[in-house]
């Protein structure tokens, strides 16, 4: 499985740099070519001797190696690779990372890569759940850094608790996962997801119910299958998927401008609850009670992003699906919807309380398209979210 590819194992200065070096074994028995980087701190745990000989690979540490540079470059090196690895990931290295510094070889490497990077954290439990590191965990997976471990256990510290490296063979599965070959390997797809909070005043807004859940599984199934996804999210109550460009929004007009930033793209996926109207005139204070008059609020209405994308005469993506969540004559209204809006598909749903499937876990579906409608049998999110990744794999061939 692993058999011609090339990873970069960046090694990071913790405890745990020797299971590593027997990382490096397993991956050269899957066939795999290791090219090894240790960073200053690295270099007090393992040896570059020990990493070499089992890489059977020259190993980098400086970024001003004037012998390195000069046979291969440190922009190559990143690129040379068919997937980065870091670890042990360090709070200080992923810190580094969050902050796009590049003062070494290993945070120049990661900044100047145009590959996908895993990372395998491993640290004290206090540090691991530090806000300053939480804080920067998110903004890696919003980055669309993958991400294998911690694990909880023992630690060489005498605590316990998250932090634990995860094991060589744990860290080869992800590997693994991250390199699999899709069937939508190289194809962009947009993702909208969640609702959005269109603000009356500073501390108040419109908005519709949404968790977010069908766009966020939306979004992993096709990630799952290769795809590049951009997955664009107003105020979700799920946490988006991991190893997907993550931007976030708030209202209606930021995602449109969001999705028309993100194109070109093969596939766009609109399954954004997005709130029809906005307030016309956001009251920039807070709006007071006075005792006496309701304040009347005048709308207007906000852009169509499904319709926007269907509707554009260069540069369209070749499949663009919306969903209709409606409470009764289902079929109909999402068939005049998908005329209307000139989407290739249509999910419709019936979201009536009845059926529980606004907030819940389960979904049924039917797809409607030039050829007509399919209906799915009622399954989880996660299964819809698969089958529609499927689906679009198959139509674009
Ligand atoms: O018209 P309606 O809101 O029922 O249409 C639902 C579909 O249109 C969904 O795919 C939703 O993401 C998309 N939509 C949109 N922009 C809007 C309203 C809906 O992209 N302003």
């Amino acid at each position: 499985m692993l058999a011609g590819k090339r990873i970069l194992l960046i090694i990071g200065g913790g405890i745990a740099a020797f299971k590593s070096l027997d990382l490096i074994r397993r991956l050269r028995e899957r066939g795999a070519a290791v090219t090894p980087v240790l960073t200053r701190a690295a270099e007090e745990f393992v040896t570059p001797l020990s990493a070499s000989a089992l890489a059977g690979e020259k190993v980098y540490t400086d970024l001003f190696d004037l012998t390195d540079e000069a046979e291969m470059g440190h922009i190559e090196l990143s690129r040379a690779a068919d997937l980065l690895v870091v670890a042990p990931a360090t709070a200080d290295l992923m810190a580094k990372m969050a902050g796009g510094h590049a003062n070494d070889l290993a945070s120049t490497l990661l900044m100047a890569t145009d590959k996908r990077v895993l990372v395998a954290p491993a640290m004290n439990v206090r540090m691991w759940e530090h806000p300053a590191n939480q804080r920067n965990i998110a903004t890696l997976r919003g980055d669309g850094i993958l991400f294998v471990g911690p694990n909880e256990g023992n630690m060489a510290c005498g605590e316990f608790g998250p932090g634990r490296m995860a094991e060589p063979l744990e860290i080869v599965a992800a590997i693994e996962a991250a390199l699999a070959d899709g069937p939508l390997k190289g194809r962009h797809v947009v993702v909208t997801s969640g609702p959005t909070h269109e603000p009356i005043d500073p501390v108040r807004y419109i908005a519709n119910r949404s968790s977010g859940a069908q766009g966020t599984a939306i979004a992993r199934a096709l990630s799952a299958l290769g795809a590049d996804v951009t997955f664009i999210t107003g105020p979700a109550t799920v946490p988006p998927p991991e190893g997907v460009r993550v931007v976030r929004v708030e209202t209606a007009r930021e995602m449109l401008e969001a999705v028309q930033g993100a194109l070109p793209a093969e596939v766009a996926v609109c399954a954004a609850a997005v709130a029809d109207w906005r307030v016309a005139q956001e009251s920039q204070g807070k709006i007071k009670k006075d005792g006496k008059s309701l304040p009347k609020l005048e709308f207007a209405e906000n852009p169509d992003i499904l319709a926007t994308v269907s509707q554009m005469t260069e540069g369209r993506p070749t499949l663009v699906v919306g969903f209709a969540a409606e409470t009764d004559d289902v079929i109909a209204h999402a068939t005049a919807k998908r005329a209307r809006k000139a989407c290739d598909w249509i999910l419709a749903n019936d979201v009536s309380p009845a059926t529980g499937i606004m907030g819940g876990t389960e979904n049924a579906v039917t797809l409607i398209a030039e050829a007509g409608a399919e209906d799915w049998p009622r399954m989880a999110k996660d299964q819809v979210a698969m089958r529609l990744a499927q689906k679009i794999a198959e139509a674009l061939g």
